[in-house]
């Protein structure tokens, strides 16, 4: 059942190309982003004059990727929160209001909850999910499937993959049918999203040393990923991998808040993870890296495939594919789930079942 794998976390890290290719094939046609499921009138767009995203945990994080992405090429007021701070803040949605409501179980308490508050102040419901008729897909006013097919490990990887493959293309789709993308940039766009399969299947075969990059980190207490923009967002989940499977701690931050308090925990041969794929900042990056350098950090940096400036400050390199740079956290979090997976591996840990977690989190 484990597909000749140890694991399910590791079969299901694997299966990331053909779970990513179910997510987006039926949706490109003709060049387009299609989302059948979605059906919005132009005058309901024109309603629209907010996007909020919610959702828990990982699905959070892949709301965060979404965040950067949406308000970058539709130009509207894009805002990610957790649903179990939303659900009792008196949210300010209304009927120009559309909640994007992420969740691989669709069973998820807060996110119902969060869901129904909004509901009940007008918002339209768009939810991504991945069990078909779920609560959550029962609920919503329009439901866009994965269609990551079952995941058993409790660390979701292909859950939040396709969660993130579905929020780039509704990015893509909204900015479009919102005028604010013209045929060539929709072009690259749509053949970027077209090459995701191949790109996740890169990301893992241009890492064959992540055994060993496990083996020499793994015995660390603490910690640090850093990134900006969308790296930032992919730098959540890939610190929440870790910590939730190797019960290490991690924490990731934007990079630029360093200065304001983190840069305290920076010393000798502390572990900090640099994602500096997003390259109109690779250079805020770099001096960040010396920064913690500076105070004896060891970095393991995650860059572009081809990036030769790193090995002047980074210990280790990752390499990530190239994309769409708004589409980087895609490649950029498979190595850093399989670098969590061995991770856990060396310590010992129950992979696929970590202590004190539920894979579906049905109580508040
Ligand atoms: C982490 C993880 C959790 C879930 C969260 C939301 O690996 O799996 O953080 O992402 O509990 O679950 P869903 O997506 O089912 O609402």
């Amino acid at each position: 059942e484990k597909g000749g794998y140890d694991h399910f976390m590791l079969k299901e890290i694997m299966e990331q190309p053909n779970a990513i290719k179910s997510t987006i094939e039926p949706r490109i046609q003709n060049g387009e982003v299609v989302l059948d499921d979605f059906s919005l009138t132009d005058e309901d767009l024109r309603q629209i004059n907010k996007i909020m995203i919610t959702a828990c945990g990982s699905a959070f994080y892949a709301g965060s990727v979404g965040k950067y992405v949406m308000e970058e090429l539709c130009r509207i007021p894009v805002e990610a929160d957790l649903a179990s701070e939303l659900r009792y803040r008196n949210p300010l949605v209304d009927e120009h209001t559309l909640l994007v409501v992420v969740s691989q179980s669709g069973e998820t308490a807060d996110t119902i909850a969060a869901m129904k508050e909004c509901k009940a102040r007008g918002a339209r419901i768009l939810a991504i999910v991945n069990v078909v008729g779920s609560t959550i897909a029962k609920l919503a006013d329009h439901v866009i499937y994965t269609w990551a097919g079952p995941e058993i490990a409790v660390a979701t990887t292909k859950g939040y993959t396709t969660q993130v493959a579905v929020l780039d293309m509704l990015a893509v789709y909204l900015a479009r049918r919102l005028g604010k993308l013209d045929d060539q940039r929709n072009k690259e766009l749509v053949e970027a999203i077209l090459q995701f399969p191949s790109l996740i299947q890169r990301a893992i075969d241009l890492n064959p040393n992540l055994p060993a990059l496990a083996q020499k980190y793994h015995g660390h207490n603490d910690m640090f990923f850093i990134g900006r923009n969308v790296d930032y967002a992919a730098s959540m989940e890939g610190s929440l991998k870790l910590k939730e499977i190797s019960y290490l701690h991690s924490e990731a931050y934007a990079a630029g808040e360093l200065k304001h308090g983190t840069i305290a925990l920076i010393e000798k041969d502390r572990p900090v993870i640099a994602l500096a794929c997003y390259e109109a900042l690779f250079d805020k990056m770099m001096s960040n890296i010396k920064e913690v350098k500076a105070r004896g950090a060891q970095v393991l940096a995650v860059v572009l495939e081809g990036n030769r400036q790193i090995f002047a400050e980074a210990d280790d390199v990752i390499f990530v594919p190239r994309t769409e740079a708004l589409f980087n956290s895609l490649p950029e979090i498979v190595p850093l789930q399989l670098f969590a997976y061995y991770v856990a591996r060396a310590n010992g840990c129950d992979i696929d079942k970590p202590k004190n977690l539920a894979k579906s989190v049905t109580v508040e």
